[in-house]
């Protein structure tokens, strides 16, 4: 497949089907993240492949912030179960962190570099024929859904991606033309 019909034919996938993922899938996807370009050769990612454990144990962290918004104590259960059902049964999850250089400059550009490896693992799953649903936010930084991730110290989680064979694939979005945003400077 022509890498710019991947680009334009991935979505992000919120269904998947009940097809396990292999180990090796995951591994070839890893192998396609650590391609991303990093200055200084940092290899600031680090990635952690959740099992059903750590998933459900996630689900529960998420659970609770979003049940925070819930009055009734019956509802704030079933928010929890459910978040916490939700993502036991994703056939695949990963979390990703960066590494925290103490130089900021560093930083910033490790961060940058986990997200190019985010986008490559995202691109190399589509072209396999895999969705991905990248996802961020507070939960990111729990200190709950920290450990139920396994996340070492001194370590930034940036994103989860739920990785899966789409069960539904949406529509795309509508997106702005790229000449909106862009000055052709002289
Ligand atoms: C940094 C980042 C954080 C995201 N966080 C979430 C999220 O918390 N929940 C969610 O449903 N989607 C999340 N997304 C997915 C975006 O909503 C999605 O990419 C966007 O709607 C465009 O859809 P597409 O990926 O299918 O083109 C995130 C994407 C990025 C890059």
């Amino acid at each position: 497949m022509n890498i710019l019909d991947v680009i334009s034919a991935r979505r992000s996938i919120k269904q998947f089907t009940d097809r396990p993922i292999s180990n090796e899938a995951i591994e070839q996807l890893l192998s396609a993240a650590v391609l991303a370009p990093n200055h200084r050769m940092t290899e600031p990612w680090r990635f952690y492949v959740m099992g059903p454990e750590a998933r459900t144990g996630f689900g529960k962290a998420l659970g609770l912030r979003k049940a925070k918004r819930v009055d009734e104590p019956d509802a704030k259960s079933a928010v929890i179960e459910k978040v916490q059902a939700t993502h036991r049964a994703l056939p695949a999850m990963l979390a990703v962190a960066t590494t925290l250089d103490d130089n900021p400059e560093i930083r910033e550009e490790d961060y940058a570099a986990t997200y190019m490896a985010i986008q490559n693992l995202c691109l190399a799953a589509h072209s396999l024929g895999l969705g991905t649903h990248v996802k961020s936010g507070g939960v990111m930084n729990d200190p709950v859904a920290r450990e139920a991730m396994g996340i070492r110290e001194g370590e930034r989680v940036i994103a989860t991606i739920a990785v899966g064979e789409p069960a539904a694939v949406p529509d795309p979005k509508p997106r702005h033309s790229a000449d909106e945003f862009t000055t052709w400077v002289p």
